[in-house]
């Protein structure tokens, strides 16, 4: 299936099924604790609202928010926090729920600033991936469905700032979603 968007990589029904399978699988897991789920902003909202409705245990959230690409479609490299979590962690069983990782920086500071906290564990989870393009070594528990290296928006995910309100995943030529 394609519009003039691009070519609509994963529909609903297979992107509902990802959550379904990583919900049980982190249901199962901690089964018998509490499980504090954080969201990095914006991207991971959709996402972590489906993920969180899959997760049979108790649960709170929250929500960081990182620099992130602007407009521009590769990493600076350069995470910064723009939003911080209202909460202490110490103690605390969190997971940290990201949309996609591209190089994996972003990921990997954000868990060695959250690991200062004492947490009692960290995990992170993760809708998409591209492993072609990580940069660093990072330990991702929960993966969702890997995709090739190319540029996707929709299901949270944005071209500047656009289009995360698809429903479904879409590939697109970031040049060509730059003059819609
Ligand atoms: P990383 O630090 O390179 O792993 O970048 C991760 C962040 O880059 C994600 O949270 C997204 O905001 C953004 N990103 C990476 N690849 C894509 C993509 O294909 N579409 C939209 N955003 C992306
Ligand atoms: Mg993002």
């Amino acid at each position: 299936m394609s519009n003039k968007l691009g070519k609509v990589l994963f529909s609903k029904q297979e992107l509902n099924e990802m959550c379904q399978r990583l919900g049980k699988q982190i249901t199962a897991d901690y089964a018998g604790k509490e499980v504090l789920v954080i969201g990095v902003l914006r991207g991971a909202f959709v996402f972590m609202a489906d993920l969180v409705r899959e997760i049979d245990l108790p649960c709170t959230i929250d929500f960081i928010a990182v620099s992130s690409y602007g407009s521009s479609t590769t990493s600076s490299g350069v995470v910064k926090i723009v939003k911080d979590i209202n909460q202490n962690i110490e103690g605390k069983d969190v997971i940290i729920v990201e949309d996609i990782i591209d190089t994996g920086l972003t990921l990997k500071k954000l868990t060695e600033l959250l690991e200062t906290r004492n947490p009692n564990s960290i995990e992170l989870c993760t809708a998409f991936d591209k492993p072609a393009r990580c940069k660093v070594e990072i330990d991702v528990k929960y993966r969702g469905i890997e995709i090739p290296d190319e540029f996707v928006i929709g299901y949270g995910l944005d071209y500047a700032e656009k289009y995360r309100n698809l429903p479904e995943l879409y590939v697109v030529n970031p040049e060509e979603v730059m003059n819609e």
